[in-house]
């Protein structure tokens, strides 16, 4: 896309498996497994619903009474953007509006950073549909006023010089060592990222991020199995970021993936898979609600 180019993103991954017009736009994801253990999976920053495909085939082939739906936020994939200011409150509101499209009143919610974000902003709003909770290389904290300046810059960047450009800023932190010793793993990466955003895809989630309130009170309260998971080698939600909101949530399990750094489940989507497919798929032995 060039740097002036908003319009539909590409859809690495070809295409996806439901489109659907939601709340007044077209919204893009794809099923994985027809169970009757719903589990949404919400993509990272600036991610799509590529970033589940593997790991969701493996939870299905671990778990079948698993149906794994994966969307691409508005912006991403093949889900266009919406007109009007991004909040990931909006966006809980429309991962609720899926959810009644599906037929479904309660669903496991699992969230990789930002997808991570707005899994605890779906709780807020919505706390009787999401039934488990998987934390993936995520925080509750708001971010800090040094975060917000640089999501202002990187949307400049967006802007400036398109969706690539943000790309290739974000390959580094996004994956692990391990990770980037493989070029060709690196470049799939970056092609996906860089195929599968819209520059106003990337500036609203920007501002939607930058926005976010403190989660951090709402953890003491959670009442649903919880995994708090990552990557070993996450250089930007470190392992010891994931063990203070595994700490802070009662019952949570915490996993680390070898291997991986912020995209675990990209990254090691088998590994990933075996720690989170019991969770999702609401396997009593994988968690318990805190009571
Ligand atoms: C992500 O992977 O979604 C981003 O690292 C989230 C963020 O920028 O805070």
């Amino acid at each position: 896309m060039s740097a002036a180019g908003t319009g539909s993103p590409a859809t690495p991954g070809g295409a996806p498996t439901h489109q659907v017009e939601l709340a007044g736009a077209p919204l893009a994801w794809d099923e994985t497994g027809d169970g009757p253990a719903v589990a949404l999976l919400l993509h990272g920053f600036p991610h799509g619903r590529w970033l589940w495909t593997a790991a969701a085939r493996a939870m299905v082939a671990g778990h079948p009474t698993l149906r794994c739906v994966a969307p691409d936020l508005p912006g991403f994939g093949a889900s266009p953007a919406r007109p009007g200011p991004v909040t990931l409150d909006g966006w809980a509101d429309l991962c609720a509006v899926l959810l009644d499209h599906l037929g479904v009143d309660r669903a496991a919610v699992a969230g990789l950073s930002m997808g991570g974000y707005l899994a605890l902003a779906l709780v807020r709003r919505h706390p009787d549909r999401v039934r488990a909770l998987v934390l993936a290389d995520t925080r509750a904290a708001a971010d800090t006023d040094a975060v917000r300046e640089r999501r202002r810059a990187l949307a400049d960047v967006a802007r400036r010089e398109g969706v690539a450009a943000v790309a290739d800023a974000q390959l580094d932190g996004a994956l692990g060592r391990t990770t980037r010793q493989d070029a060709a793993r690196v470049a799939a990466f970056r092609a996906a990222m860089a195929g599968g955003a819209s520059v106003e895809g990337i500036v609203g989630a920007l501002a939607a991020m930058a926005d976010r309130p403190d989660a951090t009170p709402l953890l003491a309260a959670l009442r649903v199995p919880t995994l708090v998971v990552g990557g070993a080698e996450d250089a930007l939600t470190r392992p010891s970021e994931l063990q203070a909101l595994a700490a802070a949530i009662s019952g949570a399990r915490l996993a680390l993936l070898d291997g991986a750094g912020h995209a675990s489940a990209w990254e090691r989507p088998d590994a990933f898979a075996a720690v989170a497919g019991p969770v999702l798929a609401g396997d009593p032995a994988a968690g318990r609600a805190a009571g």
